[in-house]
């Protein structure tokens, strides 16, 4: 589906009137995969994202996606430690009913983006299950490459560099000869 198909979709940061439908977010395949893995500790972070915003260590930041007043997706990310360029996303889901609508695109597309305004440029990593393919296919959408983790053989590691480039200058204006 195209992006922009869903004309009431809005990407905002988390407000406190969100805390109940982030604390239940369900992101989990809808049939037969429950125990699923990669999904259910994607949905664990973005779960326990609200009890941990005062967390000095992670500080944490939350986006959420809403369709009227119904949190629809959400992704949970937040600075390296070693770094006020780098980032780390610790988690994107997307509701079951509402999956394969470029939401989870969209939601990735704006942490970077939103990371990326906070410098001239921004690093993200993120770490993804080999075995979660909707996540590594949609990174690979997104022209995100991924490398297996040298420290765990379970995941990929990708980063990614979102520089400023080619921006319209504000400020021109003709000049009067
Ligand atoms: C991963 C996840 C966030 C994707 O959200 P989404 O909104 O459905 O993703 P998008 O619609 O933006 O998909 C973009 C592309 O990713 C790939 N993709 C997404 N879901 C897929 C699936 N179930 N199977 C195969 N490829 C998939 C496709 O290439 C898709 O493009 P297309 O629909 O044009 O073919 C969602 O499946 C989810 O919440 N999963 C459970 C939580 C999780 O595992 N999170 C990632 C770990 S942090």
């Amino acid at each position: 589906m195209a992006e922009g198909a869903l004309p009431d979709l809005c990407i905002r940061f988390y407000q406190d009137g969100d805390r109940t439908q982030v604390e239940s977010f369900e992101c989990l395949p809808r049939r037969g995969k429950l125990s699923y893995r990669p999904a259910r500790d994607a949905q664990d972070v973005i779960r326990d994202s609200p009890s941990s915003l005062d967390d000095e260590s992670l500080k944490p930041e939350i986006i959420v996606a809403t369709i009227g007043l119904e949190v629809v997706g959400v992704a949970v990310f937040g600075p390296d430690e070693t770094s006020d360029t780098q980032f780390w996303i610790f988690s994107i889901g997307v509701k079951p009913r509402w999956q394969r609508q470029q939401i989870g695109t969209r939601l990735k597309k704006s942490v970077m983006a939103e990371c990326r305004s906070r410098g001239a440029s921004a690093i993200i990593q993120s770490k993804v299950n080999k075995y979660n393919s909707p996540m590594r296919n949609l990174n690979e959408k997104l022209g995100v490459e991924a490398t297996p983790d040298p420290t765990d053989g379970k995941m990929f590691y990708s980063v990614v560099l979102v520089e400023l480039t080619d921006v319209v200058d504000p400020a021109w204006r003709p000049r009067a000869d």
